[in-house]
């Protein structure tokens, strides 16, 4: 597997491949890579003829007190894990090829309205940096199709919209969560979580998965969304957020509704934020 840092030389790689007719397949991450990631490559392998992957730690969508700092950076073990599971292209691109003009005075993209709840509320200005170097990415790879793990539902979302908003020609193509045996859904933040955080983090998943249960049983959504937000107060989670939402908008579903609907919960144990979600279908 080839590792490139500038533009021209993943162009030029790039061009080859198209020269030859292949389609190319893209997984954009943060690195420290995991399980899950490998999940994401495996998927953008079998749908194209050529996967390329990026490591970026992008700056513009993390807050003023958030984890940009201290983000995991592990570049050469991404790397053998992306040339064990066949990635053909590694993108590791510095700062100033992603913002030649400053981060902060970036061009930005906002996608509204599905941006302003749930993630968005609690991390403004988040998603813009998200949508802003996404778009940037797939301008430099213009891939065929790119994958994106269900794990982060809220962005998977914000991707598709500006991807059709846009008239991006790209296919999005969501990835399902991958857990550790006890549930937890696999993070690269994971790592941060004492040995005793670790113990409870699961609890995460399980009240999702009571969510989905009480709902079916037709109890009411605020009801729901309360219940499960105080059980893991109790647990000892701060929580942001427990919410049942439709699928297709984020928006609150009406009382009854019951297609098309996913819970997500947001939390803190110590310092470290996890976050989580189960589409009900
Ligand atoms: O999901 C992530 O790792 C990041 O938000 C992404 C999509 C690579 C953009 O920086």
């Amino acid at each position: 597997m080839q590792t490139v840092q500038d533009a021209a030389a993943l162009r030029a790689v790039i061009r080859g491949w198209r020269n030859q007719g292949q389609t190319v397949g893209f997984v954009p991450t943060m690195g420290n890579l995991h399980a899950g990631h490998h999940s994401l490559i495996k998927l953008a392998r079998a749908r194209a003829d050529r996967v390329v992957a990026s490591v970026f730690v992008n700056p513009t969508q993390f807050g003023p007190n958030e984890d940009f700092e201290r983000y995991p950076r592990t570049l050469v073990q991404d790397q053998v894990g992306l040339a064990e599971h066949d990635c053909d292209l590694l993108f590791a691109p510095d700062v100033t090829t992603l913002y030649p003009f400053g981060a902060a005075s970036s061009v930005s993209i906002h996608v509204p309205l599905l941006t302003e709840t749930l993630e968005g509320a609690h991390r403004p200005g988040h998603f813009d940096g998200v949508a802003t170097v996404v778009c940037k990415l797939f301008n430099l790879v213009q891939p065929d199709l790119a994958v994106f793990g269900q794990k982060d539902f809220q962005q998977l979302k914000v991707i598709e919209r500006m991807v059709r908003d846009l008239s991006l020609p790209v296919k999005i193509m969501p990835a399902p969560t991958l857990r550790a045996e006890d549930g937890l859904a696999l993070s690269s933040r994971n790592q941060y979580l004492s040995a005793e955080n670790r113990a409870l983090a699961p609890q995460i998943h399980t009240t999702l998965l009571q969510m989905r249960e009480l709902i079916a049983k037709g109890h009411a959504r605020t009801v729901v969304e309360q219940a499960a937000a105080s059980k893991l107060a109790r647990a000892g989670f701060e929580v942001d957020y427990a919410a049942i939402r439709r699928v297709e908008d984020l928006a609150e579903p009406a009382d009854g509704e019951q297609e098309g609907l996913v819970a997500l919960i947001a939390a803190r144990l110590g310092t470290t934020r996890l976050i989580d979600n189960l589409p009900f279908d």
